[in-house]
C-alpha cells in the first residue's frame, strides 16, 4: 500500500497517515459505438477521505454511473489515475480488479439485482462462496450482515416475498458481507418511496458513523443533504463540490431526526438480539 502523507506526531516520530479512500486524477472514459466516440468522463479529479459520506448529483447522462463503475472497479478508465486506499488500480487487469472488489468494495444498484430463486440469506452469502470461509462461517457472516440491516427475521424469504425497501436492505447486506472499506450506491433509493428511502439513508448513515466511506448517487437533493458533501457532475466533469471544507460529523442532518417513524419501523424489525454489528 502506498501512503501519500506523512506527519510528525507529538513525540516527534514520523508516522504513516492513512491514504485517501479515493483519489482520481484526470480520469476519462470513452465509450465506442461503432465509429462514434462517446466521451462519458472528460477529466475528473476527486479526493474522498476515509470516513466521508459523499453524494454525487447531476443531470441524466452527466457521467455519474460511469464514474461509479470506475470507482467500483467494474470498468477501467480510458486514461487517468485512480488510487483506491493508496493502491493504483487504473492499470489492473480484470482478475486483479475482481480481487480488489471482493476485498474493499460494497456496491448497491438502483435495481437491487437480487437472484430471485435464492433466499435473502443465500443472496447475502453469495459474495463469500468463492472465499476460503467454511459454510458455517459464511452463514454466520451472512446472518450478521442481515442483522445490520434489521432483516434477520426475513432470512428465508425470497425477493418476491419482500418489499422494495427490504430487497434493497438485502442488497446492502450482500454488499456488506465482505466487510468492505468503501460503500458505493448508485441511486439506491431511485425505486423507493420517500419514507422507505429515508430508512435506507439512515442505514447508510449508521454504517458511515461506524467508519465506512460512502459514495452515493442521487437525483434528490433531500437525499443528498444527508451526506457531508455534495459533488455535482455535468457533461462528464465535476462542476461543483460543496461541503468538503466545513464538514464536521455533526453538520449533516440525521435521517432519523427527520423521519423518526421510519427508523422506528426499521428498528422494530431489528430487535436487540439482532442489533447492529460491525465485522
Ligand atoms: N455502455 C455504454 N455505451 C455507450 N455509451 C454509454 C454507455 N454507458 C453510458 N453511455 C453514455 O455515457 C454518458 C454517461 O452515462 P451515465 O450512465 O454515466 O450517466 P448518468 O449520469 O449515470 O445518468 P443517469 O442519471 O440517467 O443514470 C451518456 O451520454 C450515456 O449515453
Ligand atoms: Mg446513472
Amino acid at each position: 500500500m502506498q501512503y501519500d502523507e506523512q506527519s510528525n506526531g507529538l513525540n516527534g516520530k514520523r508516522h504513516r497517515v492513512r491514504p485517501a479512500a479515493i483519489r482520481v486524477e484526470q480520469l476519462t472514459k470513452n465509450y465506442y459505438l461503432g465509429r462514434t466516440v462517446v466521451p462519458a468522463l472528460r477529466g475528473v479529479n476527486l479526493e474522498v477521505k476515509q470516513g466521508e459520506f459523499v453524494a454525487l448529483m447531476g443531470p441524466s447522462g452527466s457521467g455519474k454511473s460511469t464514474f461509479m463503475n470506475l470507482l467500483g472497479c467494474l470498468d477501467r478508465p480510458t486514461s487517468g489515475s485512480y488510487l483506491l486506499d493508496g493502491v493504483p488500480v487504473s492499470k489492473m487487469n480484470s482478475n486483479q480488479l475482481a480481487d480488489i472488489r471482493n476485498q474493499k468494495i460494497g456496491f448497491v444498484f438502483q435495481s437491487f439485482n437480487l437472484l430471485s430463486w435464492m433466499t435473502a440469506l443465500e443472496n447475502v452469502e453469495l459474495p463469500l462462496v468463492y472465499s476460503s470461509a467454511s459454510r458455517a462461517e459464511r452463514l454466520r457472516r451472512a446472518q450478521q450482515a442481515l442483522s445490520v440491516v434489521g432483516l434477520k427475521s426475513r432470512a428465508r424469504h425470497r425477493p418476491a416475498e419482500l418489499s422494495g425497501g427490504q430487497q434493497q436492505r438485502v442488497a446492502i447486506a450482500r454488499a456488506l458481507v465482505t466487510s468492505p472499506s468503501l460503500f458505493l450506491a448508485d441511486e439506491p433509493t431511485g425505486n423507493l418511496d420517500s419514507q422507505t428511502s429515508t430508512q435506507i439513508i439512515a442505514i447508510l448513515q449508521e454504517l458511515n458513523a461506524r467508519g465506512l466511506t460512502v459514495v452515493l448517487v442521487t437525483h434528490e437533493s433531500d437525499i443528498a443533504s444527508f451526506a457531508h458533501r455534495q459533488v455535482k457532475f455535468r457533461d462528464g466533469r465535476i462542476v461543483d463540490d460543496t461541503g468538503i471544507m466545513h464538514w464536521t460529523p455533526t453538520t449533516p442532518p440525521m435521517a432519523h431526526q427527520l423521519n423518526a417513524g421510519a427508523v422506528a419501523e426499521r428498528r422494530s424489525l431489528a430487535p436487540t438480539d439482532e442489533k447492529q454489528v460491525t465485522s
